[in-house]
């Protein structure tokens, strides 16, 4: 059992996998055995998505207009639910309890969403970037969204994981899930292939 606030390790920077290999080797995968994830394995997603990889500007892994960095982590793991704090690169429980099959029935019961070790939900505050770009900032967001669920889907590859994007969802059953207040835009589920 994790406890209520859990240090990540520390992401490891360098790999033998190749980034043209990932790109080449992703694929969605939707069958996975019920292996879980290690604390570094969750940790090297995260980070993957929204680490911090520059402490003095305190930018971070996925671009983001202007830097106003509107997403928020959440992760769905039988442990509980989590929020990823990128300044920590730390996860603060939300919610104990496995709530997987209940974040699968608010994703139109996609069976891979219950049976995935993880599911990454990336949320946005919307207003942090609308306030400096208006309505346009809401297209800026999703496009975030994109670039923060791309980095995770190659990350799993090169982690030895599968993954799938998942778009289909009703945005209030999950917001009810997980307990938060921000839009969710997109899930990644990941877990290790069969
Ligand atoms: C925006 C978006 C939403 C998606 N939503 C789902 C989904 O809800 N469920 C699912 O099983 N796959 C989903 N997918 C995955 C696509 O079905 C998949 O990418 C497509 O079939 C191509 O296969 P590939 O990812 O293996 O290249 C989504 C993909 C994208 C880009």
């Amino acid at each position: 059992m994790l406890a209520a606030e859990v240090a990540l390790p520390p992401p490891r920077l360098e790999s033998e996998f190749a980034l043209e290999r990932a790109i080449y080797e992703r694929r969605s995968i939707r069958e996975f055995t019920s292996d879980m994830l290690t604390l570094e394995q969750i940790g090297q997603l995260l980070w993957a998505a929204q680490g911090i990889t520059d402490t003095v500007r305190g930018f971070r892994a996925a671009p983001s207009a202007g830097a106003t960095y509107p997403l928020v982590l959440y992760i769905v793991i039988p442990d509980g639910i989590f929020r990823y704090m990128p300044e920590e690169h730390k996860l603060v429980r939300i919610r104990e309890g496995d709530h997987r099959l209940a974040l699968a029935r608010a994703a139109l019961n996609q069976p891979w969403v219950s049976s995935a070790a993880i599911s990454i939900v990336i949320t946005a505050r919307f207003e942090r970037t609308t306030r400096r770009y208006g309505e346009r900032g809401i297209r800026y967001v999703y496009m975030e969204a994109g670039h923060a669920a791309q980095n995770i889907l190659l990350q799993a590859v090169a982690l030895g994981l599968g993954s799938v994007p998942i778009g289909a969802f009703y945005d209030d059953e999950v917001q009810k899930v997980i307990t938060c207040k921000e839009a969710p835009i997109y899930i990644v589920s990941v877990g290790h292939p069969r």
